[in-house]
């Protein structure tokens, strides 16, 4: 596996394997590697003849007060499960390479990304955006796979694409969990042994909104009551339980096409999990330790 730094050495690598005819993958990551991140690797690598994995933790799309300096980091141990999962390239640039000053022009996108995560992390999609532009001008891939974790985001990613001409496809892969149903983060380091047993609060609130939804509910204010009242647990905080659809505006009827997002602070850590509903989370690839 290569591993590479600079912007100009990614660039020409990529080129280098268009010019053998080698189609490429990319997985965008903040590291701290878990099997969700190394799902999406086993994807691309369906998708592509070479695979890119790049480590950046992106200052732009943290606010002032959130976690950027704590973000749990480990290179070694990242290059060693990319590497084993058969990634071709590590990309790890520094941020001053990313941004040698403040960028002045950046990728705003509509109101659609001032709800939801948007309305709790203002400016956050600006960051995400404007860097996944960056990237994907860097490592110039034929595709680029996301997690349905990020539902958010990853629906973001593929309207930036679409709208500003991108000459890539955009590939979303299911969210991996835990035995329980807790989705993995990086985040959920952060979590005490008593926090980790509460943030199955999510994945269960998931279910719940699923089978009141079975069990014959098509109103959505009385659905989200249900979420919200299964995420109603010590040391969780509710922050938000929307029903959507694939487009993040609220529906007026729950459909099997219905997307249940919700976020909540476990402790100080905030968790992000979803499902559509006519899918469940059943389905959903887990991982056992
Ligand atoms: P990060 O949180 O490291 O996630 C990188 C990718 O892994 C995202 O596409 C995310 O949706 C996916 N992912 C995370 N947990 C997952 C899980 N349990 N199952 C499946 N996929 C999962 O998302 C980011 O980084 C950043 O915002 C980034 C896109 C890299 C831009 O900085």
């Amino acid at each position: 596996m290569r591993e590479l730094s600079s912007l100009t050495e990614m660039r020409s690598w990529s080129r280098a394997e268009r010019s053998r005819r080698h189609t490429i993958g990319f997985v965008p990551t903040m590291g701290y590697l878990h099997e969700g991140h190394l799902r999406l690797v086993d994807r691309a690598r369906e998708l592509a003849d070479r695979v890119i994995v790049s480590i950046f933790v992106n200052p732009l799309q943290f606010g002032p007060t959130e976690d950027l300096a704590r973000y749990p980091r480990d290179l070694p141990r990242d290059r060693q499960l990319a590497e084993a999962r058969g990634a071709d390239c590590l990309f790890v640039p520094d941020a001053t390479a990313i941004y040698p000053g403040e960028p002045l022009v950046r990728v705003i996108p509509g109101a659609v990304a001032d709800t939801l995560e948007g309305a709790a992390r203002p400016g956050h999609f600006i960051g995400v955006l404007t860097v996944v532009a960056k990237l994907f001008h860097i490592a110039e891939p034929d595709v680029a796979v996301f997690g349905r974790k990020d539902f958010q985001q990853a629906m973001l990613v593929k309207r930036l694409v679409q709208d500003l001409d991108f000459p890539l496809a955009i590939d979303v892969a299911p969210t991996v969990r835990e035995l329980d149903g807790l989705a993995l983060s990086s985040r959920n380091t952060y979590l005490s042994p008593d926090e980790r047993r509460s943030a199955v609060a999510l994945s269960r609130a998931l279910r719940t909104l699923e089978q009141t939804w079975r069990g014959g509910e098509a109103d959505p204010a009385k659905v989200q009551r249900a979420g919200l009242e299964a995420m109603g647990v010590p040391n969780v905080t509710a922050e938000y339980c929307a029903l959507v659809d694939e487009n993040l505006q609220p529906v007026s009827r729950v459909t099997a096409h219905t997307v249940a997002v919700v976020a909540a602070r476990v402790g100080k850590t905030r968790l992000l999990d979803n499902v559509v509903l006519g899918e469940g989370i059943g389905a959903d690839p887990r991982v056992t330790r």
